[in-house]
């Protein structure tokens, strides 16, 4: 199975279309994200699935328990392969989002989607915790917030390339980790701070890997695609 998943972040559905037409076949699947989604909606979902594609809507739902398994039960009805939600919502919040999804899917006869949470943002340091209140060394926060995801019953986390080995261990091998912060040897780093190839990051023990940019923003994405799913298998 081919898992290289690519984050379409781009702001119109003629873009993310384009893309889509030049990586279907090559890719694992395609990650909708925030910016694509306000922009243009459940539209371009539905679109792809109806391409046969999986879809991954990172769409990070954090609320109360009740309106995130509106969402989820929402995002199950346009048929994604898989979603995710903030472990930070809490124990409640995380059941309410597996029922829903395993609720929704049962009505419509149809496989739940996968249920993922993401732990911390990478985006926020030790100071950036502590700013919020939390003390603990972010591998703590990170570790802790996923046995609970397990504990639960979701189906795995968004975790960065270095917290991959210490989630494998808690959690074992069926659970599933989805990594961004992918990037080559040849690859601008942009924002993303601890980085890993494709190889090291499934070689640690990675599920998927999300990769945007170093595949959205080359010259051939087709090819940079083919070439990171070579290295992948
Ligand atoms: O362009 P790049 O390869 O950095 O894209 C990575 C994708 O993964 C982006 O869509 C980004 O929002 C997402 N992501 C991330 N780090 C996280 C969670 C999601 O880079 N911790």
């Amino acid at each position: 199975m081919n898992q290289l998943l690519v984050a379409l972040d781009v702001d119109t559905v003629a873009e993310a279309r384009a893309l889509a037409d030049q990586l279907r076949g090559a890719v694992g699947g395609f990650k909708i994200g925030s910016r694509l989604f306000t922009s243009h909606g459940p539209a371009f979902v539905e679109e792809l699935v109806s391409h046969g594609d999986r879809v991954f809507l990172d769409l990070k739902f954090h609320d109360i328990p009740n309106t995130v398994g509106g969402a989820v039960a929402a995002a199950t009805r346009l048929g994604v392969w898989m979603l995710n939600v903030h472990a930070a919502g809490g124990r409640a919040m995380m059941r309410a989002a597996r029922a829903a999804a395993d609720e929704e899917a049962a009505r419509r006869s149809r496989p739940a989607p996968l249920v993922i949470a993401v732990t911390m943002l990478t985006s926020l340091d030790q100071q950036a915790l502590g700013d919020i209140g939390l003390t603990a060394p972010v591998t703590e926060q990170v570790e802790r917030l996923a046995a609970l995801a397990h504990a639960v019953g979701l189906d795995g986390v968004v975790a960065s390339p270095h917290e991959i080995e210490i989630i494998r261990r808690r959690c074992g091998s069926d659970f599933t980790i989805v990594t961004p912060g992918i990037r080559g040897p040849a690859d601008a780093q942009g924002d993303q701070m601890r980085t890993m190839s494709a190889t090291e990051a499934l070689a640690a023990g990675a599920s998927y890997v999300v990769v945007g940019r170093p595949v959205i923003g080359a010259g051939d994405p087709r090819g940079a695609a083919e070439r990171i799913a070579a290295a992948c298998s």
